[in-house]
């Protein structure tokens, strides 16, 4: 049996897409190895959303080149594929770069995997890229069972339209494109029946979903979200990332409405500067946001927010980076995702006047990531002696140790038996650190 190892980089989505490559893979007869040197084949699934991402990859590309020659002595073939949104960035260079990628696929194409592995593994010599924006959608030909354990990712949307200007994924990922939504049911049913609880539907504007009913009817994320509610066995919902400007009234409705629906929401305000959201070519400025985050909040005063941030944008003054620092006291997030601004070739802020100096990116993160890590452990300390039902979803680093995850995604371990994984369990909350929490079983 052919033996194959994936490195997955980048977003949730890339999380799920790796998943539908491995079980493709399964299906083959190849075996998931986690040991880079047994492997004949090596995937690496790529993000193109930052410089380092993509820097990585090249160099794990450069250690698996001498692996695949140490193999080779020992007269062992390797095949490396490389899967993605460098892929779709780079097209045809990705193999001249290299000299040793042996074949190459899009986001959007990975679904032809089998049919180019048979070839690559039999057939041709030279490396096989295709990154089209097909005309079929990957969905019809992946398979079907996807089920990731007691929580499990779907894709429901994929794709922009936004255009932010620092951001690649409009080219990447291309036009935005929703699934019908029987075909989201039927996997999340499927999902439900292979025991998974909590259910996290993906969408790079995750939002802005308008797939067709049966009738050929758009629909939006509010009506999939009530559909999805009435699948028995089904615990928790979650959907990421969302785009403010496309947060509407039923959308909002759903967090008082809909008990299964988690309450913590990521949504993104990248900037609290006006000046900066405009040369971001967002469609909302930060007292629009605010008054967003509002509205969820009447509906659900439980909510928990977190955000990305991006600092150092072209033309960001002093200022403009107040600003982002204010918003952050008024939402007081309970989780944040934060960034340099990094020059991406193709996109249009790669091009503005006024970069930011690198040292002033560095002192502004470090700023904004005090002031996000005091919140996020104040709030995980505030849970500390409260009862919190917890999805167990791994296994722990110490034997006997279950890690799973409080509906506010906040990671937590705790001593139990292994019959708890893929459950929901109550758990008291003993201690509490910026990262983790851990706690106890609640006797019943
Ligand atoms: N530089 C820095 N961060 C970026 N992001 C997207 N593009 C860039 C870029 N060019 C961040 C945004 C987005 C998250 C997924 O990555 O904050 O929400
Ligand atoms: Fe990275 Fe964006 Fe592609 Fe996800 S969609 S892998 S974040 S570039």
């Amino acid at each position: 049996m052919k033996k194959y190892y994936i490195k997955t980089y980048g977003c949730q989505m890339n999380v799920y897409d790796s998943h539908r490559v491995a079980t493709m893979l399964n299906d083959m007869g190849f075996e998931e190895t986690s040991v880079l040197k047994q492997a004949d084949l090596v995937i690496f699934n790529t993000c193109h959303i930052r410089e380092k991402a993509t820097e990585k990859l090249f160099s794990d590309l450069g250690r698996t080149y001498l692996v695949k020659q140490e193999r080779a002595l020992e007269g062992k073939r390797t095949f490396i594929g490389v899967l993605g949104c460098v892929v779709q960035a780079e097209d045809e260079q990705i193999a001249k770069r290299t000299g040793y990628v042996d074949f190459a696929l899009g986001p959007l194409t990975y679904h032809r995997l089998p049919d180019i592995l048979r070839k690559v593994l039999t057939e041709v010599d030279e490396p096989i890229i295709d990154t089209e924006f097909p005309v079929e959608s990957k969905f019809d030909f992946l398979p079907e069972n996807t089920s990731q354990g007691g929580c499990s990712f779907l894709a429901i949307q994929e794709g922009c339209n936004n255009f932010c200007t620092y951001c690649v994924v409009p080219y990447t990922r291309g036009v935005e494109t929703s699934r019908p939504v029987e075909d989201v049911i039927k996997e999340a049913k499927i999902l439900v029946d292979g025991g998974t609880l909590e259910i996290n539907l993906l969408g790079q504007n995750v939002n802005s979903y308008h797939g067709e009913d049966a009738n050929g009817k758009e629909r939006n994320l509010a009506y999939l979200l009530n559909r999805l509610n009435e699948i028995e066995g089904l615990k928790r919902i979650r959907y990421t990332t969302s785009y403010p400007a496309d947060v509407n009234d039923e959308l909002i409705d759903c967090h008082k409405n809909i008990e299964k629906l988690m309450p913590y929401l990521h949504l993104p305000i990248q900037s609290g500067s006006d000046a900066i959201l405009k040369a971001m070519n967002r469609r909302h400025n930060s007292s629009q946001y605010l008054d967003i985050i509002a509205r969820l909040r009447e509906a659900n005063p439980n909510l928990g927010f977190s955000s990305d941030f991006i600092v150092g944008f072209p033309g960001e003054t002093d200022a403009d980076f107040q600003a982002t620092l204010d918003v952050v006291d008024k939402v007081k997030y309970i989780q944040a995702f934060s960034f340099k601004y990094s020059r991406r070739p193709g996109t249009p802020a790669a091009i503005m006047p006024n970069q930011v100096e690198e040292k002033v990116k560095k002192e502004r993160l470090t700023i904004l990531q005090d002031k996000l890590f005091d919140y996020q452990t104040k709030f995980n300390q505030a849970t500390v002696g409260k009862i919190v039902p917890v999805l167990f979803e791994t296994k722990g680093r110490h034997s006997g140790q279950l890690v799973g995850r409080t509906p506010y995604m906040q990671n937590i371990h705790a001593e139990v038996s292994k019959d708890y994984l893929n459950k929901i369990v109550d758990i008291k909350v003993e201690s509490a650190t910026m990262n983790s929490l851990s706690g106890t079983v609640v006797k019943v």
